[in-house]
C-alpha cells in the first residue's frame, strides 16, 4: 500500500510516516517543509519515503502526488494557535483552502482521504467531554481555520460520495514536536536553565495524547472508519499546565523558580476534553499514560540536541522575542 502523507515532515506527519514504513509500506510525504517541517524527520528512512517539497494548496502538485497512492492522510497545517493570533492568513490559505484543494484531488482519484483534526474545534469544554455530536465553536484563528477544513471534508463526502473522513485528536507530544509547543519549549528551557512562561493562572486543563498512541488511532480510523463520519481520540490524562510544568522540571532537575508567569492568550481555551467511545468501539485505546510519556519525551530531547540545536538558534529566537519580550539564553549552551 502507498499512502500520501501530506505534512508527514512535521511532528506527528513524521511519526505517522515512521509507523508505515516500520509497517513495510512505502510513503509519499507532500510538505511545504515551512518552519515546522524538517528533511531531518525523515532521515534514515531510506526508499521507503519519497518526499515531494511543496504546498498541498496547488492544485497540479497536489493531483500529481496523489496519482499512484491507495490513500491520502493530510496533517499539513499550520498548526500553533499563538501564530494563528500573529497571522491568521496563512492558516485559512493552507488549513482550509489546501485542505480543499488537496481533498479535491484524493476525490477525483476515488482515493480514501482522511483529514487529522483537533478537539480545538470544539471550543472550551467546561464540564463533561465533547463527542463527535458536539457543536463546533472555535475560539482561535487555528482551531477555526481547522473547522472549517473539517466542514468542507463532510460535505464532500455527503455531497459527492467522497471516501474522506475525519479523526480529531486532543493535544499531542512526544519526540520531534517543535519547541514553539509547551511541552518541548518547557524542556528545552528547563534544561539550559531559562524561564518557563506560563500563561494567566497555568491552571487550563489539556487532555494530552502520546503521538505513538494518536498514530495508532490514525490507522483505526483509516482501515476501519466509515465515510463521512469524525472519530474523537483523546488522551489518557487531563491535566492542568501548571502540573505539567511541575512535572517537566522534576524530570529536569530544577526547581519552581524557573517558572515565570506571562501574559495569558488572548480567547485563551480553559479546558479540553474529548470523549474517544467511536473509536474505542473500533478498537482503539491509548497505551501510554502521561507520567511515562513525558519521561520518554523528556530523555528524547536530551538525547537529541542535534535536532532542536538548530531550532533554538535559528529563526525562533526571533519568534521568541516577539513573542516573549525576552530572548533565550545563549545557543548551544549546555544543558543541565
Ligand atoms: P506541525 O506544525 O509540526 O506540522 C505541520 C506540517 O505541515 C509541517 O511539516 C509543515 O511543513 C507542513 N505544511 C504546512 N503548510 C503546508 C502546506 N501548505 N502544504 C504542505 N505542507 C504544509 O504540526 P503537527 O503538530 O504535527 O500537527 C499535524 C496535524 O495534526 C495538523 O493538521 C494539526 O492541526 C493536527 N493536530 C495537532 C495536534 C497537536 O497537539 N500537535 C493535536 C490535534 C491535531
Ligand atoms: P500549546 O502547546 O500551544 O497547545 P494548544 O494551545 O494547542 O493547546 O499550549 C498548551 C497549553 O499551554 C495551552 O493552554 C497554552 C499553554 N502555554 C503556556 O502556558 N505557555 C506557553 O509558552 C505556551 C506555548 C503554551
Amino acid at each position: 500500500m502507498t499512502v500520501l502523507v501530506a505534512g508527514g515532515a512535521g511532528f506527528i506527519g513524521s511519526n505517522y510516516v515512521r509507523r508505515r514504513v516500520g509497517g513495510g509500506d512505502a510513503v509519499r510525504v507532500l510538505d511545504k517543509l515551512t518552519y515546522a517541517g524538517r528533511r531531518e524527520n525523515l532521515e534514515g528512512l531510506g526508499d521507503a519515503v519519497e518526499l515531494i517539497e511543496g504546498d498541498i494548496a496547488e492544485r497540479d502538485l497536489a493531483r500529481g502526488a496523489v496519482e499512484g497512492c491507495d490513500a491520502v492522510v493530510n496533517f499539513a497545517a499550520e498548526s500553533h494557535v499563538d501564530r494563528s493570533i500573529e497571522s491568521p492568513g496563512e492558516f485559512i490559505q493552507t488549513d482550509v483552502y489546501g485542505t480543499y484543494v488537496l481533498l479535491e484531488a484524493a476525490r477525483d482519484a476515488g482515493i480514501r482521504y482522511l483529514q487529522i483534526s483537533t478537539d480545538e474545534v470544539y471550543g472550551d469544554v467546561e464540564q463533561g467531554s465533547a463527542t463527535e455530536a458536539s457543536p463546533l465553536d472555535p475560539s482561535s484563528p487555528y482551531s477555526a481555520s481547522k473547522a472549517g477544513g473539517d466542514l468542507i471534508v463532510g460535505a464532500f463526502a455527503r455531497t459527492y460520495g467522497a471516501e474522506a473522513l475525519i479523526i480529531r485528536a486532543s493535544n499531542n507530544y512526544g519526540p520531534a514536536q517543535h519547541p514553539e509547543k509547551l511541552i518541548p519549549l518547557c524542556i528545552l528551557n528547563a534544561l539550559a536553565g531559562d524561564p518557563l512562561p506560563v500563561y494567566g493562572d497555568g491552571m487550563q486543563v489539556r487532555n494530552w495524547l502520546f503521538v505513538e498512541d494518536f498514530c495508532a488511532a490514525i490507522d483505526v480510523a483509516l482501515e476501519r472508519g466509515q465515510p463521512g463520519l469524525v472519530y474523537n481520540a483523546g488522551g489518557p490524562d487531563e491535566l492542568p499546565n501548571m502540573e505539567v510544568i511541575r512535572g517537566i522540571l522534576e524530570l529536569c532537575g530544577r526547581d519552581e523558580s524557573l517558572i515565570e508567569r506571562v501574559e495569558d492568550r488572548p480567547g485563551h481555551d480553559r479546558r479540553y476534553s474529548l470523549a474517544s467511545e467511536r473509536l474505542i468501539e473500533l478498537g482503539w485505546s491509548a497505551e501510554v499514560g502521561f507520567a511515562d510519556g513525558l519521561e520518554r519525551t523528556v530523555s528524547w530531547y536530551r538525547d537529541n540536541e542535534s535536532w532542536w540545536g538548530p531550532i533554538r538558534s535559528g529563526e525562533y529566537r526571533e519568534y521568541y522575542e516577539r513573542h516573549y519580550g525576552r530572548s533565550l539564553g545563549a545557543p548551544g549552551e549546555a544543558p543541565g
